[in-house]
């Protein structure tokens, strides 16, 4: 069992849930976290988190140098792995990257963890874990009546993000299997929340719109995905990390099911509501674009391990997730702004929509 106040070393820290996790930690109380992340294009400002309990420093989780040291400096219980790239647009531009940080630094990073590992105080050596955050993807796509994948699903990536992370999901249990580590491997859904990097569908849908620009929907718009908001996501790492038992994988869900085209819409409607437009509606903007290639229609998580084992649940429902999400949007649009104007974010752009036809 691993306290709340014990010492945890975060690796890929100034991301998106990282950064989350980082935070819901020092609100529970924490007395010290450290993280490296080795701060690309989607790293947030590093003031997010700034705090006395947080140390944070930046390095790759590659560079086993830098990792022997702080392990042996730092000497956490415990560590979780955010460091990834996780944008599957980007996987289809750049497959050698995610190949490189998601699996190859995986492998760095597990093997310096293990030296450090058999280093521990017996007692401390059982307590120890390894959480490795991964994703649904790694189950593929799902028929729209096929039931939402539990921990035993097969896995059927079919995208060099999704290959990338289910070969990370097996070298986490290979550690296990192989080595004694105690490693654990969480699944999750797609996350949204406040301070998610804007090339992702929410947060990309929220700048767009709030910019007045074009919305882009891949395709029909049809695909269904799982939603639960990035606190929820956190609490429940918190406790696998806590309680959840060595060699195990835990799926996390809201089971929140929703069309692509509808999220969309609800977000337009909630624009309407809160932030309306001179003229028009934010529906107007709505656009089909060319389709992702080999873009999974459906994912779905049978949570129900998570939530028997542990007594996890989540605290909020799709609806009142994108409200606390759309406010703080539009309360933060100097942090919106500062990202759109970011070189990388428009060169995404162009990159990714310019052969689209629409932006
Ligand atoms: O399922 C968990 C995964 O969710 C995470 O592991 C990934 O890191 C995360 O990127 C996410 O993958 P998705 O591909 O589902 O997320 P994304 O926000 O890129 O897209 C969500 C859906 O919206 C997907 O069906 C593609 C569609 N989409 C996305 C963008 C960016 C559009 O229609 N237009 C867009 O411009």
């Amino acid at each position: 069992m691993i306290g709340s106040h014990e010492r945890v070393l975060v690796t890929g820290g100034a991301g998106f849930i990282a950064t989350h996790f980082i935070q819901h930690r020092i609100a529970n109380g924490v007395e010290s976290i450290a993280s490296i992340d080795k701060r690309t294009y989607a790293a947030l400002p590093d003031t997010s988190n700034r705090s006395a309990q947080h140390r944070s420093v930046s390095g790759n989780i590659g560079d086993r140098g830098l990792i022997n040291g702080l392990l042996r400096e730092y000497q956490p219980i415990a560590i979780i792995n955010f460091a990834a790239e996780t944008h599957v647009d980007r996987s289809i531009l750049f497959p050698g990257d995610f190949v490189q940080s998601n699996i190859l630094g995986l492998f760095n990073l597990l093997e310096e963890v293990r030296e450090y590992w058999k280093t521990l105080p017996d007692a401390d050596r059982e307590r120890f874990r390894f959480l490795q955050v991964s994703t649904d993807e790694v189950y593929g796509s799902l028929a729209p009546d096929a039931l939402p994948c539990d921990e035993e699903a097969r896995f059927a990536p079919n995208s060099p993000y999704a290959a990338s992370k289910a070969a990370a999901d097996h070298l986490a249990r290979v550690y296990f299997v192989t080595y004694g580590l105690p490693t654990v491997v969480a699944r999750c859904c797609n996350n949204y929340g406040p301070c998610q990097y804007p090339e992702k569908l929410i947060p990309l849908m929220m700048l767009r719109a709030i910019a007045q620009h074009q919305l882009p929907i891949y395709g029909d718009g049809r695909q269904i995905r799982d939603w639960l908001y990035v606190e929820d996501h956190c609490a429940a790492l918190d406790l696998v990390l806590a309680s959840g038992r060595a060699g195990e994988t835990y799926n996390i869900s809201a089971q929140e099911e929703h069309i692509n085209l509808e999220v969309v819409l609800k977000l337009c409607t909630l624009l309407d509501e809160f932030h309306p437009r001179s003229s028009g509606r934010y529906a107007d903007l709505i656009r089909h674009v060319t389709d992702r290639p080999g873009h999974d229609r459906r994912y779905a998580l049978d949570s129900g391990k998570i939530r028997r084992e542990l007594g996890w649940q989540p605290k909020e429902t799709f609806e009142s997730g994108l409200k606390k999400t759309l406010r703080w949007y539009l309360s933060n649009l100097g942090w919106l702004q500062s990202v759109t104007m970011h070189k990388p974010f428009s060169e995404w752009l162009v990159l990714n929509y310019g052969q689209r036809g629409t932006i």
